[in-house]
């Protein structure tokens, strides 16, 4: 029996630059596709796979995403007197239980892996989810709770990965194919971040949902700058991946960066076109647009 994974890292204190001026005051965080903001899709995404407890790692100017997990009395009175069951409802859902959330920050963004061991603590010894809430994963079932289901036969440490045309692997975290568990994953054989063209063992990517055990956070203490003077997540994994096994568990979904212009835009598309109250007229009007 593996320790169960009841914690998730959302990391929620980059800067946005890509995103400038939308999120000179704004977390790119609580940019909207369709009508949730992007951390909602991957808290949602979280507690499907039954995540008990979300840790977001914040910073300056993110305070909004603490507003928007907390409950807004005002705004339920208004709804209440108003007649808005369905409004309510639909609050009540998104709602995490008192207590589920916890707020850390970061301070200076230093980098990815050190936005992750600032959660240290609040982890504590026990193995955890991390997800990034860039990488908005769309299938019909989700990535992580996927990636826990193969977590609970196998240990150890997992990371999602998604098919790249070849042209592309030199912009990701690439890994190396091993045996089949024939529990949803596979055994990584080798990791590497950006490899060359030419040069990459493998097309699957690393992306943006990772199972870490708490070993992780010794390694990350210790972790020097690495490219482009941040502490890099994946220096620190390299390492965690001498002393134990790492798993591949490959999501079939499509997956949008929304970090990037086109990808914020293409999830808007995507997920408008899935939803059956937005679909009919959105593609009337998109129709409409592609035939000018
Ligand atoms: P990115 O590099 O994609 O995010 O980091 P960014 O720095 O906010 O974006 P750009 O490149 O300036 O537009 C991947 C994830 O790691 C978090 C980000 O919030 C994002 O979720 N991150 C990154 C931190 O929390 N702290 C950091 O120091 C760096």
């Amino acid at each position: 029996m593996h320790k169960p994974i009841r914690k998730a890292i959302f990391p929620v204190a980059g800067l946005g630059t890509r995103f400038l001026p939308a999120t000179k005051a704004m977390p790119k965080e609580m940019l909207t596709v369709v009508d949730r903001p992007v951390i909602q899709h991957v808290v949602d995404e979280a507690r499907e796979a039954g995540i008990e407890h979300l840790i977001f790692v914040t910073g300056r100017n993110k305070h909004v995403i603490e507003d928007h997990f907390d409950v807004q009395f005002e705004l339920e009175r208004t709804l209440t007197e108003r007649g808005k069951r369905h409004e309510l409802e639909m609050l009540a859902h998104d709602q995490p239980g008192a207590g589920a959330t916890s707020f850390t920050r970061q301070q200076l963004p230093l980098g990815l892996g050190h936005a992750v061991w600032c959660a240290r603590d609040i982890v504590g010894d026990e193995p955890f989810a991390l997800v990034l809430p860039d990488m908005l994963h769309h299938g019909n079932r989700g990535c992580l709770a996927k990636m826990i289901e193969a977590y609970n036969e196998v240990g150890g440490n997992h990371v999602a990965v998604f098919e790249v045309p070849d042209s592309q692997t030199n912009q990701y975290g690439i890994v190396g194919r091993g045996k089949d568990t024939g529990k949803g994953a596979f055994e990584i054989t080798e990791m590497v971040e950006k490899p060359p063209r030419g040069t990459a063992p493998s097309n699957l990517a690393i992306s943006g949902r990772y199972i870490l055990q708490p070993e992780i956070f010794d390694l990350l203490a210790k972790q020097g700058k690495g490219a482009g003077g941040e502490i890099q997540l994946t220096d620190s994994m390299l390492k965690l991946a001498e002393a134990q096994p790492f798993y591949g568990v490959v999501f079939d979904g499509k997956i949008y960066d929304t970090g990037s212009k086109i990808g914020f835009l293409t999830a808007n598309v995507a997920y408008a076109l899935a939803r059956d109250d937005i679909a009919p007229g959105f593609r009337v009007e998109l129709e409409k647009l592609l035939k000018r």
